[in-house]
């Protein structure tokens, strides 16, 4: 149908007749010549029209944005000083010789231009144009480069992709599951997988070695700019390799990544920090290490003080006192900043947003300017100033209460002020955090919870997890960029000891056990080697290289903030035909609801 791509042309085809076929991006009338830009994925290309030749002029007339054309005509050099050098073809125009409309279009939602403000809600529903534009069709080239470059590193490294099933039973990995009736099986389910974490399992048992599948996850979770309910994993499994040799490769390809297809070269090793330590520090398991600011705890200096805001936390196991400086912050933050920053941290639980501008370090207690000074004697803040490295022109932020509220609040504030401060060192920092604990206490349902799921290795004999739960740590390791966390995975239990041990701390009776993971503790009876893999989130990775601010935007058909989809409308109801080979009936029925009502 064509000869050329309309962004590709150039002086190279000058003198030569094309055909080229796209879309109207702009058709403009300059008083007897008609110019339109013609656009495909390619780029963009003029076309100019002469009134010379009456039956295409009158064409190009009757055009209008977004119509679908196919031109012919000579390629030529635009006239001097009409050039465009931000444009691929801006050296050249083609000269009309015939236009055939391929197709009509109404006017569009929204300009096809890559920088419009709508709605997303508008945005999704015509989401055929929306990818469309520039900005959107180079996000949707670098996934696809993000998925042959990542194939072609693991085929060159022995891994097999295969396939798993996407009915199947549930795979826990913290979320609701998406269930999908049988229609052959009465009052049964299948779930749609959180993950494939139980068949990458299986496969190393069969003997498989080195699998890798790029691959579609579904959960029911609370969604966020990061989450969507079904995403794409890279997951990967193997077997015979330590977790320093998975993070090894793994950190091999990464780099592969980001040099074959954004051109960065990420350092040669990427930095492993204990899970304790990534809190304690940045009070949280996935540090943005851009930034430059950190928690330091103080508990041991406020236990005495005078301000029970300080002394309770700092006296209670459960609790932490921590200090935060911002070089310089004492000018770059007004009172009315602070007070905002007061009611950003309430947003996560914080009572309050305690601090000391450091007027004059050399000062003493006259130096320092704070509703808190007073609380304390001045060796107490002299020693809190040591502790933070504190320096004349400085902010120091506090935060006092529970542990699991100061993290999260000061971690928050951490992000914060280094994006609004613009103190962003370097532009990628991976790292991994390993060491994570095995379980989490939940207080509420008095009972243990695991941190990454519940096939993860402890580092520890089956004797001892027993005797220590809460302390267990598990061989399972994140990989962390820029605040992200990009990938996660860990060694997997491969006895039935070990595995039964763990379900029984989880408070998965034996009974459960089997009716839910019969099938792994009978695989792990039969020779199942040594194992372990990760799983990335191609979305969020895809998200970061491209700087986009959300993953809706690097996959094509996104589901919205309530996991709908306003291009096809799903989910929607289905008849009562269906239901019935279901063998279901609705608590309430769509329709009925409202007639109940009145
Ligand atoms: P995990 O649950 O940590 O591990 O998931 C792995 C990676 O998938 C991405 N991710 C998501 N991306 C978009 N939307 C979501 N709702 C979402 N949830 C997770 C994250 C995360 O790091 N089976 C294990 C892996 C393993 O142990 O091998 C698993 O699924 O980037
Ligand atoms: P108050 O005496 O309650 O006015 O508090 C004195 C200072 O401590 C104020 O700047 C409050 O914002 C701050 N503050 C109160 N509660 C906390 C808390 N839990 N953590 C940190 N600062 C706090």
């Amino acid at each position: 149908m064509r000869t050329h791509k309309c962004g590709e042309l150039s002086t190279q085809q000058l003198g030569e007749t094309v055909t080229i076929c796209g879309w109207v991006h702009r058709r403009r009338d300059h008083g007897g010549v008609i110019f339109i830009d013609l656009r495909d994925r390619a780029g963009l290309v003029q076309a100019v029209v002469d009134p010379d030749v009456p039956e295409t002029f009158a064409i190009a007339e009757s055009v209008r944005s977004e119509y679908v054309l196919k031109i012919t005509g000579i390629v030529r050099n635009r006239p001097e000083g009409t050039t465009n050098p931000n444009m691929h073809s801006g050296q050249i125009e083609i000269l009309t010789k015939d236009i055939e409309v391929l197709n009509e279009s109404e006017t569009p939602p929204f300009p096809v231009e890559s920088d419009i403000e709508v709605n997303e809600e508008l945005r999704l529903r015509y989401r055929y144009i929306d990818l469309r534009r520039t900005v959107m069709q180079e996000k949707m080239r670098v996934r696809r480069d993000v998925t042959r470059v990542l194939r072609n590193f693991l085929d060159a490294n022995e891994f097999f992709e295969i396939e798993t099933p996407y009915l199947t039973k549930a795979t826990p990995e913290g979320a609701r599951d998406y269930i999908v009736p049988s229609r052959t099986h009465e009052n049964a389910f299948f779930a749609l997988p959180q993950s494939p974490q139980l068949y990458k399992q299986i496969l190393m048992v069969a003997g498989m070695d080195r699998y890798y599948q790029v691959v579609r996850c579904f959960r029911d979770e609370d969604l966020r700019a990061d989450r969507q309910p079904e995403f794409t994993q890279l997951d990967i499994e193997t077997s015979f390799m330590t977790e320093d040799e998975i993070m090894i490769i793994m950190e091999e390809m990464i780099r592969q990544l980001f040099s074959d297809v954004i051109d960065v070269k990420l350092d040669a090793k990427f930095p492993r920090m204990t899970y304790q330590e990534a809190v304690s520090r940045y009070g949280i398991d996935r540090p943005d290490l851009r930034i430059p600011l950190e928690l330091v705890d103080i508990a041991d200096d406020m236990k005495a003080v005078d301000f029970k805001v300080f002394s309770a936390p700092a006296n209670d196991p459960k609790g932490r006192v921590v200090a935060m400086r911002v070089p310089n912050g004492g000018e770059a933050l007004s009172r009315k900043d602070i007070e905002d920053l007061t009611k950003y941290v309430s947003i996560y639980g914080a009572k309050g947003l305690a601090y000391i501008k450091v007027n004059d370090l050399a000062a003493g207690l006259e130096g320092l300017q704070s509703p808190i000074v007073k609380f304390a004697p001045a060796e107490v803040w002299a020693s809190v100033l040591a502790k933070t490295g504190a320096q004349t022109g400085d902010l120091i932020f506090f935060g006092a209460d529970k542990s699991s509220i100061v993290n999260e609040a000061m971690g928050a504030l951490r992000v914060k002020l280094g994006h609004d401060l613009n103190m962003l060192e370097g532009e990628w920092k991976p790292v991994w955090v390993v060491d994570f604990p095995m379980f989490d206490w939940d207080e509420k349902a008095k009972r243990y919870s695991a941190i990454h799921h519940p096939f993860t290795a402890p580092s520890c004999s089956v004797e001892e997890l027993v005797a220590n739960p809460g302390s267990a740590l598990s061989r399972a390791y994140d990989l962390v960029l820029n605040g992200t966390e990009v990938g996660g995975g860990s060694i997997r239990i491969n006895r039935p000891a070990m595995q039964q041990t763990v379900f029984e701390i989880l408070g998965i009776g034996e009974e459960e056990a089997r009716e839910k993971f019969g099938f792994l503790l009978d695989a792990l009876k039969y020779g199942a080697p040594p194992h372990g893999g990760l799983a990335f989130g191609l979305d969020r990775l895809v998200m970061l290289m491209t700087g986009s601010s959300s993953i809706r935007d690097v996959i094509a058909f996104p589901k919205t903030q309530s996991a709908a989809c306003p291009l096809v409308n799903a989910p929607a109801v289905v008849t009562d035909e269906q239901l019935k080979e279901l063998g279901i009936r609705l608590i309430k029925p769509a329709g009925k609801e409202k007639a109940k009502a009145e």
